[in-house]
């Protein structure tokens, strides 16, 4: 029963629409749950979520190593380059030391005015009132036009290469296919080409941007190569729009259907930070992580052979009742609230606190231009993606 349960949650497109229910069923009774026809497994409860990301004795599989995939076949890990998020130490390390000596707490400060600046240029176009797909207006250019400014990516590429990115996003899937990988690989040949030439043309003309800033970082003699730089760009590119695209969306979305919460966050605007925080934790933007054990572990009680597959069900971990009251509850007041949304340990999200920048800039500047936010759709339809969760689009009456 537990298999088909998981099953449904990961590759039923119509349950991504609201997976809550089922992922609280598995939670209750099958929290560490294996497949039965793999060694694949599935966590719900925060505490098993947060040790595993936690725990180097499990991480990305090394190129060569046959994984377990939830179709019940092994698939093989290929023998190329692989961005930070699929490295393990020490190499990790040594490039989330170099990218974090660029990507600082200060450039993202400073991206501050730039947001705001950004935001009004697309909201105010639509002051006084409008009605418009709030995904296709906002919740995607916003992003898009960050990360295109914090990279260094011209906007005129943007566009070409939104469904590139958005290629290599879908690899992220646990029930991808393998015409999924195929389109991926011609996608990531695109992008890494394109990257290359950007490199080439800062090396000659450095900027204010990321991407100088990378050429130049270094560590005594060690600097990242043109072809680390290039997969860096690439993941921070992808990273940095389509998880915020849905975290954007589905802030609006849940806002709306709770409008108690609205009313209190107009009226004390020093909820704002607090109610993106509550929207990361209720609609996680990014619902899956996973990790492959390097060695025989006990998880949550149970033996885990080495070599298996663990998938942390971010979304059910921030709802578990054993870390917070009343977890089905929207509550914009909440205070330190346990979050995996941005995942745990050493491939903690680099671009949290940008993500987080962007979500209270657009919430205050919605909030300053419309006093009312009337859905157009009752139910707007969910991209067919689980680990990428958000909306395919978002119509609203603005006024
Ligand atoms: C709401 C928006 C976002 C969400 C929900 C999100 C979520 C996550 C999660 C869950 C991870 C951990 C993956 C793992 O454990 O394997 C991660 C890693 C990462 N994120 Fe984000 N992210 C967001 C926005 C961003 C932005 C805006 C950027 C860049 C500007 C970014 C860059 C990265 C990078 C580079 C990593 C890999 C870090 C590493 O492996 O060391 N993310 N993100």
């Amino acid at each position: 029963m537990s298999d088909e349960l998981f099953l449904r949650i990961v590759t039923d497109p119509e349950v991504y629409a609201d997976p809550y229910a089922l992922l609280a069923e598995l939670r209750e009774t099958s929290p560490v749950h294996k497949l039965g026809f793999a060694d694949y497994w599935a966590l719900t409860r925060y505490e098993d979520c947060r040790s595993v990301l936690r725990d180097p004795r499990m991480g990305n599989p090394e190129p060569g190593d046959q994984v377990p995939t939830i179709a019940g076949n092994a698939v093989r890990t290929p023998k190329e380059e692989r961005t930070l998020l699929f490295l393990n130490p020490p190499d990790h390390t040594r490039l989330r030391s170099l990218v974090s000596r660029a990507f600082t707490p200060r450039r993202v400060e400073g991206l501050r005015g730039s947001v705001e600046a950004m935001t009004a240029e697309l909201l105010d176009p639509l002051v006084p009132a409008c009605e418009v797909d709030l995904i296709d207006q906002l919740a995607f250019p916003l992003p898009a036009n960050v990360i295109s400014e914090l990279v260094g990516v011209p906007r005129a590429d943007r566009d070409w290469l939104r469904p590139l990115v958005s290629d290599l996003a879908g690899t992220l899937e646990p029930n991808r296919s393998p015409e999924d990988m195929e389109r991926a690989e011609v996608s990531g040949a695109k992008v890494a080409a394109y990257f290359d030439e950007l490199i080439d043309r800062r090396r000659t003309e450095p900027g204010d941007d990321l991407l100088s800033a990378l050429i130049a970082a270094s560590d005594g003699e060690d600097r990242l190569t043109q072809s680390e730089i290039g997969l860096t760009l690439s993941l921070i590119y992808a990273a940095g729009f389509e998880t915020t695209t849905n975290l954007l969306g589905n802030m609006v979305h849940t806002l709306m259907r709770h409008p108690d919460q609205l009313a209190r966050l107009r009226a004390d605007r020093s909820l704002v930070p607090g109610a993106v925080d509550e929207v990361l934790r209720y609609q996680p933007p990014v619902q899956v992580d996973a990790r492959y054990t390097f060695e025989d572990v006990e998880i949550g009680g149970h033996s885990v052979a080495q070599g298996s597959m663990v998938l942390t069900l971010l979304a059910a971990a921030n709802r578990d009742p054993a870390v917070i009251d009343d977890p089905d509850r929207f509550d914009i007041t909440r205070q330190d609230t346990p979050l995996l949304s941005f995942g745990s340990g050493i491939h903690y999200c680099l671009g949290a606190s940008l993500a987080r920048l962007e979500g209270q800039v657009v919430l205050a500047g919605l909030l300053d231009r419309f006093p009312t936010w009337t859905p157009l759709e009752e139910n707007p339809p969910w991209k067919p993606r689980l680990t990428l969760r958000g909306l395919a689009r978002l119509p609203v009456a603005l006024a």
